[in-house]
């Protein structure tokens, strides 16, 4: 089968890259490198011993799309494409949603144009807000509260209109929750192009020495240790439940949505401690105020994806961080 991945270069396409190939699919990427290197897809087929067919091209540019449609007959699309920084989503809200929005709108129409059908996209735990309760199950209320997780939400409406419009549609919804980790040979993991946002890529670049301190967004809030709680996934773990979501929708048609986390949940000061015993580095950190936005505590209840999915995050947090600093140490500088 041959499956399109939008934004495969980055971080948790270039995984899914991996997982596929491993499982006897070939894949074809398009991607415009915005956020993202080529060399990611080398190391790729450098892992896996399989080509890839490769577009530098936007998403939103329709005849460039059309092209690979033409050249190449898809069977699914596994939709990554997308920019994902929260604070720079609040800063240029418009860019987020003519990039993310339009991009969705242009891929749609052009699978449907060559009847292609069976669509798995990204969204976000982002979409649940701050939740009422955790676990977090697939139908607590939605409610993101930033120009990001409202690209997530409304390209989400747009899926289940279009599925609603015509039943033929197989569309799988993945709520990822904090991906982490990288893959076990070190030679792909996230390349921040700027100062990391994310804990997990800040942690291991202040342990190679590239950053000198972390900060601690609060310690006030109402958890164990008063830092922030979270449930980190590994993206292989994530790369596989791509590869099972991708399974469910080819063999049963409708519009599925799945949590893909491991319902546990770590805070800050024990991701410290677990990158600590992981690299053997000390990781300097100072307590600062609450990053504005944070909520105190998100992690999954994933037993919908257990049960229809037939999977489940196998990887520890220890296993997490060791990841992590195999491919930073190794890559100190990234690509
Ligand atoms: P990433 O930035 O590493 O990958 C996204 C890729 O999309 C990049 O390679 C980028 O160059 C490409 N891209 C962006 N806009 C494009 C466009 N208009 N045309 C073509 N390519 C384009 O991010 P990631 O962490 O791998 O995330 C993948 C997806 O998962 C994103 O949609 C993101 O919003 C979603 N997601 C990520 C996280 C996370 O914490 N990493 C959590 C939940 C959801
Ligand atoms: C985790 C914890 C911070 C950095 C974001 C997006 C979300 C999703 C995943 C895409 C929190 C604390 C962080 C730092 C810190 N992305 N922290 N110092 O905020 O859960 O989610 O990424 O969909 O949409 O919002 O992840 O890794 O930024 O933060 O103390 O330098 O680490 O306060 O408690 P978050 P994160």
């Amino acid at each position: 089968m041959n499956i399109l991945l939008t934004g495969g270069a980055g971080y948790i396409g270039s995984h899914t890259c991996v997982a596929l190939l491993e499982n006897g699919y070939n894949v074809i990427v398009v991607d415009n490198l915005c956020n993202s290197d080529a060399t990611s897809l080398d190391r790729v087929q450098k892992i896996t011993g399989k080509q890839i067919s490769f577009y530098q091209t936007d998403l939103r540019d329709k005849a460039g799309v059309n092209e690979i449609f033409t050249n190449h007959s898809i069977d699914a699309v596994i939709h990554f494409a997308g920019l994902k920084s929260v604070s720079e989503s609040v800063g240029q809200p418009l860019m987020y949603y003519q990039n993310n929005i339009d991009g969705t709108l242009v891929l749609c129409e052009t699978m449907q144009e060559h009847a292609v059908k069976n669509l798995v996209f990204s969204s976000s735990a982002t979409v649940y807000g701050n939740p009422e309760m955790v676990p977090i199950k697939e139908d607590a209320p939605t409610a993101p509260f930033n120009p990001y997780g409202r690209t997530k939400f409304f390209i989400e409406e747009i899926l289940r209109d279009f599925y609603f419009a015509d039943k033929r549609w197989n569309i799988a919804l993945l709520r990822y929750f904090n991906p982490v980790g990288a893959h076990p040979i070190g030679l792909i993991g996230e390349d921040p192009s700027d100062i990391p946002n994310n804990l997990m890529p800040y942690i291991s670049q202040v342990a190679v020495g590239k950053l000198s301190e972390l900060s601690v967004f609060g310690n006030d809030y109402p958890t164990p240790d008063g830092t922030g709680i979270r449930d980190y996934i590994h993206v292989m773990d994530l790369a596989e439940g791509h590869v099972k979501a991708l399974e469910k929708i080819v063999s049963d048609s409708g519009l599925v949505t799945y949590n893909l986390g491991t319902g546990k949940g770590y805070s800050v000061l024990e991701m410290i401690a677990a990158f600590e015993k992981a690299s053997g580095k000390q990781i300097k950190y100072k307590i600062v105020e609450r990053r504005p936005g944070d909520i105190p505590t998100c992690y999954a209840d994933s037993s919908l994806a257990q049960k229809e999915l037939g999977w489940m995050a196998q990887r520890s947090i220890d296993e997490m961080c060791a990841d992590t600093w195999r491919w930073q140490s190794i890559n100190p500088k990234g690509y």
